[in-house]
């Protein structure tokens, strides 16, 4: 059966079943081999998009843009200066740039603003990331498990830390959907919704996934194939968080002891931006105010052999080029 994804809102991938997954992990595949051999792929020439950020990125929009660019698209960047939330509602901003777009992404607060403006307009929406999402995020996250593992299905991947958030949401989705054993391992109060976790089971029945929430750290991490986390305070919470996250967090952190646990060939991943030393101002400020010399995880493993962050961030761009061909309408 072919698979044609044109017109298609890339919202959550609750929306997409294992083989428009696979496809689009195909599609990305492919355009990551053309770009090497430095064969263009301009196909979408003359068509327009606009980037909506609400919240900050590096990899997400350059992601966006360099992707775009490559297919031949012009983008318009929209953050700071747009009356977007401020004069103008969600609705009449999706009606207003339908007409003069031919797909919109969008980065911000709540998934009910992506849907909205999803609602509003025929042109496809893409998520760039929500509280609740970071649906492009899984993509490059599945292509490089399998570009370093060579599967995907029957996989260990142990997530450390806040996993009530996009990241946590988003991999409890994925991983049931194409099979992998996800386990979350965190404190309770940080585990996803339970109607979300009862919603994967759904799709675990057809692909042989599970999930298995926890707190014991040394159980989660033994014989791991994928060892992942993201920041304990996430873009969009306010700084009073800090205390609580880092003392509920702190016997999270992945360190080499972690890492020893899992398989010798395990890697390990992080959606990026990570606080691995605290170099940055922020990191600084809460490294020095909390006594830390590193958050999530430690120097050594993020910057081992086992890391794979920067194919991870490099992968954006390949599986967001995949999203924006499919969806803009060609079949490769
Ligand atoms: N992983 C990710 O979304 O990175 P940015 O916040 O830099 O876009
Ligand atoms: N959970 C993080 C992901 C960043 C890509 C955040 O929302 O800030």
């Amino acid at each position: 059966m072919s698979i044609d994804l044109k017109g298609r809102d890339f919202l959550t991938l609750k929306d997409f079943t294992a083989e428009e997954i696979l496809y689009l992990l195909d599609l990305a595949a492919s355009l990551k081999e053309k770009k090497k051999l430095g064969i263009p792929v301009d196909i979408h020439r003359g068509k327009n998009i606009a980037l909506i950020f609400e919240k900050t990125s590096t990899r997400t929009r350059c992601a966006f843009e360099v992707a775009a660019h490559d297919l031949g698209i012009c983008t318009t960047y929209l953050a700071e200066g747009s009356q977007i939330g401020k004069k103008e509602s969600i609705a009449d901003t999706a009606r207003v740039l339908g007409r003069m777009f031919d797909g919109i992404e969008y980065r911000g607060y709540g998934q009910e603003m992506v849907e909205a403006l999803a609602k509003y307009t025929e042109v496809p929406v893409w998520n760039g990331l929500t509280n609740e999402y970071h649906p492009t995020q899984m993509l490059a996250d599945m292509l490089t498990i399998r570009e370093h593992l060579g599967k995907l299905k029957g996989l260990k991947l142990v997530y450390f830390g806040d996993a009530r958030y996009n990241i946590g949401n988003s991999l409890s989705i994925v991983c049931s959907k194409l099979g992998l054993n996800l386990v979350l391992c965190s404190p309770k109060k940080y585990a996803p919704n339970a109607a979300l976790i009862e919603e994967c089971k759904v799709w675990q029945k057809e692909s042989g996934g599970t999930i298995t929430l926890t707190e014991d750290v040394k159980a989660a991490a033994k014989n791991a194939d994928i060892i992942y986390t993201d920041v304990w305070v996430s873009m969009g919470e306010p700084d009073e968080v800090w205390a609580e996250r880092i003392a509920d967090l702190k016997p999270y952190q992945v360190n080499a002891d972690v890492m020893k646990l899992a398989k010798p060939e395990a890697i390990f991943m992080h959606d990026l931006p990570s606080f691995h030393n605290l170099e940055t101002k922020i990191g600084q400020e809460i490294g020095e105010k909390f006594g830390l010399a590193a958050m999530e995880v430690t120097d050594d493993v993020f910057e081992s052999k086992q890391s794979v962050v920067f194919d991870e961030a490099e992968n954006r761009m390949h599986t967001i080029k995949a999203v924006l061909a499919a969806t803009l309408g060609n079949n490769f």
